[in-house]
């Protein structure tokens, strides 16, 4: 077999939902290559993902992006030493695109293969930015599916602080944005509505603000929006500033969430990681909010964000690191995906893929 270093070059393959990402990533030389196809021009006139046109469409765009990155790096295939994918959660369909490549190449090429938490990859992904956040911190993640505060030990170390009881922030945004009939993908498109309003002019709720713990709940909040909407003809500025107050009230929960999550753990580092946290008024009301209390936020590089294949590839080094037996696993004639999976439950350093 071809043993790798810690130093390996590490593909990673990412396809949990409606992006195909391939990325080479090198312990000490850093993101050599990353590419990305995004489906959402794919899903757009569904107004959501429609789950088996993603899976096809990933088997359309891997191959092709793979040659690309590999082109971008200056390699070849028998370059690459170890391969990471995104084994959940996600969409069954799509993960299993992605795995199977993997598995696939991995049985061709006998190189040890890794399958990576989709949340474990977001969370990871404020250490591929400079500065990057020392172990141990707080994360926040906040995706489409996702709304959760760890506190990170180290590679394999995640303990759940708290988490949305409903509807991840990710999804509030999406469910609002079709409400207010902004279409998908929702997230970005809200965001820029909400940038000519002014919140405060609407007044919605903050859920679980003062729960005295660390859960979340955001499916009032859409409901709230709705009622607005129903109330009034609501259209032009008013749907701005509606949108904006809606932000807002996610920023607000987010915010003093994250903050009391630093100050219950007493570490002082806060990691934003998943597409939410790609929005500005949450990070500007973050970092203003945390300087206050001598708290130091970190995030990924925007780009990486949202799902993408670099996060993966630096995840999968990162594992082969810390766990050496790691670079033993390679194909061992089955594999399985999971589409649902806690992160904190099984994601202690060592793990491995669960195979059929
Ligand atoms: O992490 P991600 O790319 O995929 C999942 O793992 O779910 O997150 C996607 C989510 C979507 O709900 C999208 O609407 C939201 O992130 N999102 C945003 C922004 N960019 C993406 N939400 C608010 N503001 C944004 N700028
Ligand atoms: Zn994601």
């Amino acid at each position: 077999m071809n043993t790798s270093s810690a130093a390996a070059n590490v593909l990673g393959i990412e396809t949990s939902c409606d992006e195909t990402g391939v990325a080479i990533y090198a312990a000490g030389r850093g993101l050599l290559a990353h590419r990305l196809y995004s489906q959402t021009a794919l899903h757009a006139r569904y107004g959501g993902v429609v789950p088996e046109l993603a899976s096809r469409d990933h088997v359309r765009r891997l191959l092709p992006l793979l040659r690309s990155a590999l082109d971008e790096a200056g390699m070849t295939r028998g370059d690459i030493q170890a391969i990471a994918y995104t084994e959940g959660p996600g969409l069954a369909g799509a993960l299993l695109v992605g795995a199977s490549l993997a598995q696939a190449l991995a049985y061709a090429m006998d190189v040890p293969v890794i399958g990576i938490h989709h949340l474990e990859a977001h969370l990871l992904s404020p250490l591929l930015a400079s500065p990057a956040p020392a172990f141990p911190f707080v994360a926040l993640l906040v995706s489409g599916g996702h709304s959760q505060l760890m506190r990170v030990g180290g590679v394999g170390d995640y303990t759940l602080l708290g988490e949305t009881l409903d509807d991840a922030a990710g999804e509030a945004f999406d469910k609002t944005a079709k409400l207010l009939g902004l279409g998908y993908p929702g997230g970005p498109a809200l965001a820029r509505l909400a940038q000519s309003g002014h919140p405060g002019r609407f007044r919605l709720p903050r859920p679980m603000l003062s729960s005295g713990d660390l859960n979340m709940s955001f499916s009032g909040l859409k409901t709230a929006v709705l009622t607005e909407y129903r109330a009034r003809a609501i259209d032009g500025q008013d749907k701005a500033d509606l949108a904006a107050e809606f932000e807002q009230a996610i920023a607000d929960v987010l915010v003093r969430k994250s903050l009391a999550a630093t100050r219950m753990t007493g570490i002082d580092r806060l990691v934003v990681a998943g597409g939410v946290g790609a929005n500005q008024r949450l990070r500007a009301c973050l970092n203003e909010a945390a300087a206050l209390e001598g708290v130091s936020v970190f995030y990924p590089p925007l780009e990486f964000c949202t799902d993408n294949g670099a996060m993966v590839a630096f995840a999968g080094s990162l594992r082969l690191a810390a766990t050496p037996f790691l670079r033993d696993a390679t194909f061992c004639g089955g594999f399985t995906v999971k589409p649902r999976w806690d992160l904190d439950a099984s994601s202690s350093p060592g793990d491995l893929p669960t195979r059929a």
